[in-house]
């Protein structure tokens, strides 16, 4: 009738006679209900708990016991000793049972059920048996589905601190180090972030920093290129529509704003915004309500916005380009990140980072960095910022020297051509062996020196999309990613 787990119990009894009645009622059940321990007192009790509490499934104990701990206290502590423990407590018919604020007072102290005595002496069974046994085997389902959810929770915070690893923000500067104190400052609050900062410098990473250090954490981080999407997409993307609500709208959609809900959304270039979606933000940040095309009532959401721009957006409000009621909005918390060339001191930091990590996916040594490299390095003024300092430390390990001068520095740089033909479109070199370049590395070359050929062939950037035969969207990612701006 039972499940197929076996239910262990630690009784707390201090009258023999008592420990007997309950060991009759479960008599019946005994491959499936088992007694492992009985304490006559209230430490006793926690002693073995604290040895052990995962030996127990479910603790039923007598409300009044002798000496010591008893009752709502002692409940108090087994919880505190394992919250996934259920208690069940035997009392006395001689409190009353229609003694509601006694059943609300166990239950507030952490009991999961209680029983009741029979009067008088019937030594079979002193429970009402049916209900305490269906409450025994309630308690042991309740045990198993707390311990699963503590499990899962525990890994999801593996999981994020794993990915907060993969995050860090790096920099020893005054600067970095204010930026990550802010950082955690504002990660628990729920008024949204505007991060500005020119590009590559770090907006990004530092989004998702505030959201896996918020409370948060564990539930949706979603990431919107405001820049990337075509403007007729931007708010069915953002908020959804219904079935039906324009011809082709075939089924419902579910936008990214209700995706989110009880999390974070980080709208990336939010100056691109259109006017349209820039009334419904509005709304959101207002009332925590979306706009679902083609739906008359709004929809609560929860979530907290971030939003990042390597504009100055209170110029593009000067401009008319951007709702000024919308910038007070996004902008009640602000970070700003600064120019690499702001914080040259951590420069030296990022490469040594960098240099490691794409030699361990390389599977190759680090090269030592020359004193004369690491001068120009370090004074080079980095207008594309970590992300061009990433790129060149990629650039840098095509050659698979261990060192690395000053003058492959200039090449990475894309300050000098190279005699041997190499920085030319089509100048590769290969090696076999060892020191052989990973194809995606090769690829990743080939992507580049092509895209920065046709680009200085090109009139405009559609021009030189439509060439390479890539959607505008696209190709602004592309040349994001490969570092060409
Ligand atoms: N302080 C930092 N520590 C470690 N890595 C960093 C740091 N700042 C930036 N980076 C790395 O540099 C690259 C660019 O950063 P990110 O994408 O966050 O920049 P961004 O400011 O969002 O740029 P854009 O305005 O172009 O979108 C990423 O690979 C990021 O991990
Ligand atoms: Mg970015």
């Amino acid at each position: 009738m039972l499940g197929t787990d076996v239910i262990h119990i630690l009784l707390i009894e201090d009258e023999e006679y008592d420990v007997g009645r309950v060991r009759s009622t479960i008599e019946p059940f005994r491959n499936q209900i088992v007694i492992r321990d009985v304490a006559s007192t209230g430490s006793h009790a926690l002693d073995l708990l604290k040895a052990g509490s995962d030996r127990y499934d479910v603790v039923v104990m007598d409300f009044q016991i002798a000496g010591g701990i008893m009752g709502e206290d002692l409940i108090r502590e087994v919880k505190a000793i394992d919250p996934s423990l259920q208690i069940i407590i035997v009392t006395k018919m001689t409190v009353n049972v229609t003694d509601f604020d006694f059943a609300n007072r166990l239950l507030q102290a952490g009991a999961y059920w209680y029983c009741t005595k029979y009067p008088g002496d019937i030594d079979t069974s002193i429970y009402q048996p049916t209900d305490f046994i269906l409450s025994l085997y309630n308690a042991h389902q309740k045990r198993q589905l707390e311990r699963e959810r503590l499990r899962s929770a525990t890994r999801m915070t593996r999981t994020v601190e794993g990915l907060l690893s993969q995050k860090q923000i790096l920099g020893a500067s005054a600067r970095m180090e204010e930026l990550r104190r802010q950082i955690r400052k504002c990660a628990d609050s729920l008024a949204p972030v505007l991060i500005t900062g020119p590009s590559g410098s770090g907006k990004e990473l530092v989004a998702h920093n505030l959201h896996y250090h918020s409370q948060r954490k564990l539930e949706h981080f979603i990431p919107i290129n405001c820049g990337g999407l075509p403007h007729d997409l931007v708010e069915s993307e953002l908020f959804g529509f219904e079935k039906g609500a324009f011809t082709g709208a075939s089924t419902r959609k579910l936008g990214l704003f209700e995706v989110a809900d009880r999390g974070t959304v980080f709208l990336d270039e939010v100056a691109e915004l259109p006017a349209g979606a820039q009334v419904k933000l509005l709304r959101v940040l207002q009332d925590g309500e979306i706009e679902k095309i083609g739906r008359t009532e709004k929809l609560k959401v929860n979530v907290r916005v971030i939003a990042a721009t390597n504009k100055h957006l209170a110029a593009e409000v000067e401009a008319g380009r951007f709702r000024e009621d919308l910038f007070y909005r996004l902008n009640v918390l602000q970070l700003s990140v600064p120019a690499l060339r702001e914080h040259p001191e951590d420069i030296p930091i990022f490469i040594g980072h960098f240099l490691r990590q794409f030699c361990v996916d390389m599977n190759r040594d680090v090269p030592a960095v020359q004193p004369d490299a690491m001068l120009r390095l370090q004074s080079h003024s980095w207008p594309g910022n970590v992300r061009e300092l990433k790129n060149v430390m990629q650039r840098l390990l095509f050659d698979p020297d261990d060192v690395i001068t000053a003058a492959s520095v200039e090449l990475a740089l894309g300050t000098r051509r190279s005699e041997s033909g190499r920085g030319d479109a089509g100048g590769f070199t290969f090696a076999a062996g060892a020191e052989a370049t990973p194809l995606r590395l090769i690829e990743r070359r080939l992507r580049e020196e092509y895209v920065r050929y046709i680009r200085a062939r090109s009139t405009s950037d559609a021009d030189a999309a439509k060439k390479l035969g890539l959607a505008p969207p696209n190709y602004h990612r592309m040349c994001k990613e490969l570092g060409i701006k």
